[in-house]
């Protein structure tokens, strides 16, 4: 996720574009730059760091340069954040200038054939690609170079497009990312959202997947990708400056609990091949001997992570029968775990940044055991110290409880036990494909699952007041439990607790009175009865059971005969479960934590990414 603004009018573009660009930081904020018009060529200026490094670096310069100008705020996917990796991109010229937000798949292809034709690159990302592709095929006309450059890449895009040839026009185009035109007087805008045009206009163009706007002063011209014109209704922008932040949303957390389908698209964006029939980590590098040879991974990782780490030990174990010993991260740096050849280490991460996780991951690298990461920050000290890293693509998480992060976690780490499946041999074809064609449904089951909102916001309201909530599962649905009872502790400071159900009877069951809220998690067909059984003993003790089955599962029906009230969710793989069955918990944890009263995105006492033990 990055953050485009372009300017193209008779004033001043960079104020502009600076204070548009301040306004998405919060889409990223590992580099920033600009590209401005001046004197008839195009000035560029990029930085390492939050923007006020580049306004820094400028210090006054370029602030009259009038009529045209675009600007990015960089959240790194393809290449670490550096002078060099920040946006805007030129070809070799410097005639053609592109900022981009988005994944271009097969830039690598692209970019060693343009290499064999000359063409010379400055950075190690996916969008300088387009930069030289658009200096290759232009024929003067420079919405239709960005057509044909388009045409040639796979994978999501918006961009913004300037040319020294051409220094009347900004060319935009969108396919899986946000984009919007602001139409100004005498001047028009565009940006990755609505925030940084606020402080001109209200009104704007939102650019659909598949369209172009090609804007000059006084005109933006729409048309499809292929040329054809489109004819749009104005947005009339009603947000005030602080909603529009967070697209409209009352708090980032639940703007990015709806952006999880978004992410996971991304996270499995390029790593599935185009028949479907294979996974496809080549950007993770991890050798094949290590692959093949591995005989213990130790899953490490903190708080929400470490939930995600359990689905994943449950897959691998299940999926590539590696043994997998999963551990809080805290608790391993301090144990004296038999650690060595054979043995590999897996940390999850969305900051990248946990101390415990970074000191699991030395101690293991002391010890000269490979480690992969899972994380989600480009650059930060987890991917950087670890041997191979498999990024989530969530980008920036605001709100402190993770919720798109883990959903990214769970698919990274679905794609990483079926990766190991497939290469160590330990799945057959037809179930890789079917299996496959399965996370490939994910980003849509995500969506549907989001349609449960109003239904857990009702129920969540409902259960506000209580003092405490169960939640029950077995197998990979104790761990979304676990991911739940966390969720509501958290934000809504409700006391919860997590229980394997089949441990009940052990002791917990004492707890048991009427009207106790458990939401009990019945996803996995393979223990249905046990999980019957399990529910029927809390309903004996008059406690009010929400179920979470999978939609249609008629051999669930028992299950929902037993429960107060039952919450289908899309159905997909059981081992696949946790991406979808978790969204009605995240629901739930944020609407009970709204009708508290409770400040969601910066619950008490806790902080984003916990850099101290
Ligand atoms: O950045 P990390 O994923 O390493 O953070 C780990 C935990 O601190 C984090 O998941 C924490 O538990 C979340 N606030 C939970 O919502």
């Amino acid at each position: 996720m990055c953050g485009i603004v372009g300017y193209v009018g008779e004033g001043k573009a960079l104020p502009f574009i600076l204070e548009g660009l301040k306004k998405l930081e919060y889409r990223g904020y590992d580099s920033a730059g600009i590209a401005v018009l001046e004197d008839s060529h195009i000035e560029l200026r990029k930085k390492v760091g939050r923007l006020s490094n580049l306004e820094a670096s400028l210090d006054g310069e370029l602030a009259d340069s009038v009529g045209l100008g675009i600007g990015h705020t960089r959240w790194a996917t393809h290449g670490r954040p550096s002078d060099e990796n920040a946006h805007p991109h030129c070809d070799c010229t410097g005639d053609f200038v592109v900022v981009h937000n988005g994944i271009i798949e097969n830039f690598a292809s692209l970019r060693d054939a343009l290499i064999e034709r000359g063409h010379k690159f400055k950075s190690e990302t996916d969008t300088e690609v387009i930069a030289h592709l658009i200096e290759e095929v232009y024929r003067g006309d420079l919405a239709d170079a960005v057509r044909k450059a388009v045409s040639m890449v796979r994978g999501s895009y918006a961009l913004g497009v300037l040319s020294k040839h051409e220094p009347d026009k900004i060319v935009a185009v969108r396919k899986d990312s946000p984009l919007i035109v602001g139409l100004g007087d005498r001047e028009n805008y565009i940006a990755s959202d609505i925030p940084a045009i606020l402080g001109k206009t209200r009104k704007a163009y939102i650019l659909e997947d598949g369209e172009m706007a090609v804007l000059t002063r006084d005109s933006v011209i729409l048309s499809d990708i292929a040329g054809s014109p489109r004819v749009k209704d104005v947005f009339n922008i009603k947000w005030d400056a602080v909603a529009a932040e967070r697209g409209g949303y009352p708090h980032f957390m639940l703007k990015e609990i709806h952006e999880g389908p978004k992410a996971v698209r991304d996270t499995l964006s390029g790593r599935i091949s185009d028949d479907a029939s294979r996974i496809v980590l080549d950007d993770v590098k991890l050798p094949a001997e290590l692959v093949a040879g591995v005989r213990r991974i130790y899953m490490v990782a903190c708080g929400t992570a470490y939930h995600a780490g359990l689905t994943g030990k449950y897959l691998i174990e299940k999926m590539a029968r590696i043994p997998v010993e999963a551990d809080l991260a805290s608790e391993f740096r301090y144990r004296d775990s038999i650690m060595g050849p054979g043995d590999m280490m897996v940390v999850v991460s969305q900051s990248g940044e946990t101390a415990d996780t970074l000191a699991a991951l030395r101690e293991a690298k002391r010890r000269g055991v490979p480690v992969l990461a899972i994380c989600n920050v480009v650059g930060s000290s987890i991917s950087r110290d670890a041997d191979y890293v498999l990024h989530t693509w969530a980008g920036p998480e605001i709100a402190v409880a993770s919720t798109k992060a883990y959903v990214t976690q769970t698919v990274a780490l679905a794609l990483l036990a079926t990766y190991l499946a497939q290469e160590r041999g330990t799945i057959d074809e037809d179930e890789l494909r079917r299996f496959i064609g399965e996370i490939k449904s994910l980003p849509q089951k995500l969506a549907d699952a989001l349609r449960l909102e109003d239904r857990v916001g009702d129920i969540a309201r409902k259960w506000a007041p209580v003092d405490d909530i169960f939640f029950l599962g077995r197998g990979i649905d104790y761990y979304v439990a676990m991911e739940g009872q966390l969720k509501i502790k958290e934000i809504a400071y409700i006391h919860a607790e997590a229980y394997a159900a089949g441990e009940l009877k052990h002791g917990p069951l004492a707890l048991i009175v009427e009207g106790v809220p458990v939401i009990a998690l019945a996803t996995q067909p393979a223990v249905r009865e046990k999980t019957l059984s399990n529910i029927t003993e809390v309903k004996a003790r008059d406690a009010t059971v929400i179920g979470i089955v999978p939609e249609g599962s008629d051999e669930m029906a028992d299950i929902r005969r037993q429960c107060d009230e039952v919450l289908e969710i899309p159905a997909v793989d059981p081992l696949l479960m946790p991406a979808v069955g978790v969204v009605p918990l995240q629901l739930l944890a944020y609407y009970a934590a709204v009708a508290r009263g409770c400040d969601v995105d910066k619950p008490r006492n806790l902080a984003k990414s916990v850099t101290v033990e």
